[in-house]
């Protein structure tokens, strides 16, 4: 195995906790790597008035792969509080060190994958006609356009004449909104190009060819949003037509789709769509296979660069417990498609398989695992530590 360098990046709060834990996994099954440190977040922003230095936007753009724990943000006059008293009153303002990375190095394609591991009790059950009840086993990845959509950024409120204009100029909005007092309507645009809605698409057909599955859904709402839903759609099933004729595209409606997630979430294994729709999709697929403790992510396109990370942030309150209580399996659900990512596909499998029997025994369980409420006193009701369910997933290794 080629020893690789991977930027660590463990930012705030239990990202610390559950990255160390990540790299002493990857260690004990045997990755061939070594580490270099990534500065991100808010202590930098506090310390340096930049919580994405300049200094780990190299390592990423020299090393290419980035393994990420959480960060905390808070809105703009605390951040602006917290500052340094050196840096205060300089006029710097906080950005998100995350929407920023995937900018920097257009991380377009974002994979956030829902399965359903046997034996969690976090898992989804629904009732039968007869009264009984059944867990759907599902295996969904979600296919999430990164960089454009409702998370595009262009957005004003009280426009400037020449937008006020041209949206005037599109006779809906001058009939619907035309007559409010122009500093009474709030515009956030949502904005799709074919170039990165292709991607996007493709990256789902490979993902669906390469696992054997029948079909992708398109999840999106084109019967109303019809220029960028209809543009999605429409796209995935000429390129389909093209390239993959024996992978099928079901399309869905967004919201339909959310009614669903508790009908029949089985029969969906590639889901894909444009940012914001695709944000809570996986949020909602997450809920059914076991939470924030569960759903791991990766991110990337075309710069090259790859960053992988759980989907929970910082979750400051229980950042200073002295015995940390969080799950770290997200976190190592992300370092297994890190892995996938490189063509380490052997020893995700092997990682993700420990993982499966940790949970499908049930001996080892954390606190989010039990039900309880997280506090420092579940290591005392029989929940496991953040390192105990490290070391007992080691031990299946
Ligand atoms: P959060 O994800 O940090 O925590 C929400 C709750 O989920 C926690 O209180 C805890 O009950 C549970 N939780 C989260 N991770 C868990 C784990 N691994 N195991 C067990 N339980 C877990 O979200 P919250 O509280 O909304 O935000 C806290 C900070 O994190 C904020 O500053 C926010 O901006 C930031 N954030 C960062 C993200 C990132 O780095 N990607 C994503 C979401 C929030
Ligand atoms: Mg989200």
């Amino acid at each position: 195995m080629e020893k690789r360098t991977i930027v660590a990046m463990p930012g705030d709060g239990i990202g610390k906790v559950v990255l160390e834990e990540c790299i002493r996994l990857l260690d004990a099954a045997g990755f061939n790597a070594e580490y270099v440190n990534g500065d991100i977040g808010w202590e930098f922003w506090c310390k340096e008035g930049n919580p994405l230095p300049d200094r780990t936007i190299q390592l990423l753009e020299k090393y290419k792969i980035g393994l990420f724990g959480a960060i905390t943000s808070k809105p703009k006059d605390k951040a602006a509080a917290e500052l340094a008293p050196e840096l205060q009153n300089k006029g710097l303002v906080y950005f998100s060190p995350i929407v920023t990375m995937r900018q920097k190095f257009k991380m377009d394609i974002c994979m956030r994958p829902c399965k359903t591991f046997k034996g969690n009790p976090l898992n989804f059950i629904r009732r039968t006609a007869d009264g009984g009840f059944e867990e759907p086993m599902i295996d969904t990845m979600i296919f999430r356009q990164n960089t454009e959509g409702l998370y595009s950024g262009v957005e004003w409120s009280n426009a400037p004449d020449i937008v006020w204009n041209a949206m005037m100029s599109h006779k809906k909005f001058a009939a619907n909104y035309g007559n409010h007092p122009r500093e009474e309507v709030f515009i956030s645009a949502r904005i799709l190009t074919k170039k990165y809605t292709e991607r996007i698409l493709r990256a789902a057909f490979e993902y669906a060819k390469e696992r054997g599955f029948k079909g992708i859904t398109v999840c999106e709402k084109p019967n109303v949003i019809r220029e960028t839903s209809g543009m999605m759609l429409k796209l995935a099933q000429e390129i389909s037509k093209k390239d993959y004729p024996e992978i099928a595209v079901w399309d869905t409606n967004v919201d339909a789709q959310m009614m669903w997630l508790t009908k029949n979430p089985e029969n969906y294994n590639v889901i894909v769509s444009s940012n914001m729709f695709a944000d809570i999709l996986s949020d909602g697929f997450a809920g059914l296979i076991g939470g924030l403790g569960f759903a791991s992510s990766a991110q990337f396109g075309e710069g090259g660069v790859a960053v992988f990370e759980p989907t929970h942030g910082s979750a400051p309150k229980y950042a200073d417990f002295e015995t940390s209580i969080v799950n770290p399996i997200a976190m190592f659900l992300s370092a297994c498609m890190m892995l996938d990512h490189i063509g380490e596909k052997e020893l995700s499998k092997k990682i993700q398989k420990a993982i499966a029997t940790v949970v499908e025994e049930g001996k080892v369980r954390t606190y989010d695992m039990m039900k309880l409420r997280g506090c420092q006193e579940v290591i005392n009701q029989g929940a496991a530590s953040t390192k105990q369910m490290t070391d007992a997933i080691i031990s299946k290794l």
